[in-house]
């Protein structure tokens, strides 16, 4: 039986039970953190609601101010300007042991000279703890993730899956109201990364915990979370479910870095009512979502397309195709679907994203062809920036 199987058999009582957290809503105001002699601010008025029990993801590039804002919900950095409310208690002026917060770190940071059971009894221990009390519940969270086997094991002889298991027990041991995951799949290969989280969405579930969780990986962040906060250069770009961020992109960042795109220069041709258009791209008139509502006729602007927006079909001469026009230039399997690039008239290169059916003769390399929009589809068109 594989770990996740053994996981899901797992009462889900059992699972409540052991971490028992009573469930408390996060409200990050205008966090602003400031480093001494950074030019500019690491998180820059960042304002968050999350609800209880609600798995929230911060989703933004290397440097964007994520593990920052954890740290500063656990306590280890105090924030420059702005409030952490956990219910209805502000928890700034409380040291991380007082903060009922649980966190797996970036790196898992379990102590090298400390056993899995020693690990997972730290925090308790750091916070006054009866020593039977201590082991008696870092052996339920063991237990919990599957680990009871392992408990006398120190970090180095243990994988990462299973060091990833050890520093979730952890966080999860002092029954906190707020449970805080930094990067916590990171270093997992592809296939134990899945279960890694279907297990913690498990948990997180189960236990009706809220919880914050950092990742620079969109597709993590979209398939766990509840609602995704994309955050570029510490400024909140959008807050909303995965669905809404990948549908109703806000803004260019969100559009391009959620997903897949291709951004086309473009000029606004003609504009209905609140935020349809079309959008002229390579002389080509494709129906357009105006992103914003001050955008006008005759603006330039970057007009967005997600590759599985598009299709291809080979040029036949003398036919105009209402696409755009170019040459396939290469064609990458991935699993289930085939990326292939167009390089169009003008010289740019898009992706088109076709379902790989097994009997499905593709075309070949060097083949003239129009990238179609699909039925349904728009382009998101944003301001040039
Ligand atoms: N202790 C510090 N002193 C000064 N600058 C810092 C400190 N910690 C972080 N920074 C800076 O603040 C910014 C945000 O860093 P942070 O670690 O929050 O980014 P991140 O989004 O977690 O990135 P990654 O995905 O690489 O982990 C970066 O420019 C970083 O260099
Ligand atoms: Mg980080």
């Amino acid at each position: 039986m594989s770990p996740s199987t053994e996981i899901v058999s797992l009462h889900s009582a059992q699972i409540g039970q052991a971490v028992s957290a009573r469930a408390f809503g996060l409200k990050l105001e205008s966090i602003v953190q400031r480093y001494p002699e950074a030019t500019s601010a690491a998180v820059d008025g960042i304002s968050l609601d999350i609800n209880a029990g609600e798995l929230v993801a911060l989703l933004g590039p290397s440097g964007c101010g994520k593990t920052t804002l954890l740290r500063i919900i656990a306590g280890f950095v105090a924030q420059t300007e702005g409030r952490i409310i956990v219910g209805e208690a502000a928890i700034d002026s409380l040291p991380p042991n007082k903060r009922q917060v649980g966190v797996v770190f970036q790196n898992y940071a379990l102590f090298p000279h400390m056993d899995a059971l020693e690990n997972v009894a730290y925090g308790l221990a750091c916070r006054g703890a009866p020593k039977e009390q201590q082991v008696a519940r870092a052996q339920e969270m063991l237990e919990l993730v599957q680990m009871t086997h392992l408990a006398k094991r120190l970090p180095r002889e243990m994988s990462g899956g299973q060091q990833q298991r050890v520093a979730l027990a952890r966080a999860l041991a002092v029954k906190p109201q707020i449970l805080l995951l930094d990067e916590p799949f990171a270093a997992l290969d592809k296939s134990l990364r899945l279960d890694m989280q279907i297990e913690v969405k498990r948990i997180q579930r189960l236990a009706g915990i809220t919880c914050v969780m950092v990742t620079h990986d969109q597709e993590e962040a979209q398939s766990m979370a509840d609602r995704v906060a994309v955050i570029h250069q510490g400024r909140l770009e959008q807050y909303a479910s995965p669905n809404e961020i990948y549908d109703y992109p806000r803004t260019l960042f969100v559009n391009q870095f959620v997903g897949n795109a291709n951004s086309l220069k473009g000029t606004v041709t003609s504009k209905t009512d609140g935020q349809s258009g079309t959008v002229l791209v390579a002389g080509v008139p494709l129906p357009a979502r105006l992103v914003s509502r001050s955008l006008k006729v005759g603006d330039t602007v970057w007009a967005c397309i997600r590759p599985e927006q598009l299709q291809l079909c080979a040029a036949t001469e003398g036919i105009e195709e209402p696409g755009l026009k170019g040459v396939l230039t290469l064609s990458l399997p991935q699993g289930p679907q085939v990326i292939q690039e167009v390089r169009l008239d003008d010289g740019s290169a898009i992706k088109v994203a076709q379902a790989r059916a097994s009997n499905q003769t593709m075309l070949g390399l060097g083949t003239a062809v129009f990238a179609t929009l699909r039925a349904g589809s728009v382009c998101h068109v944003h301001p040039l920036t």
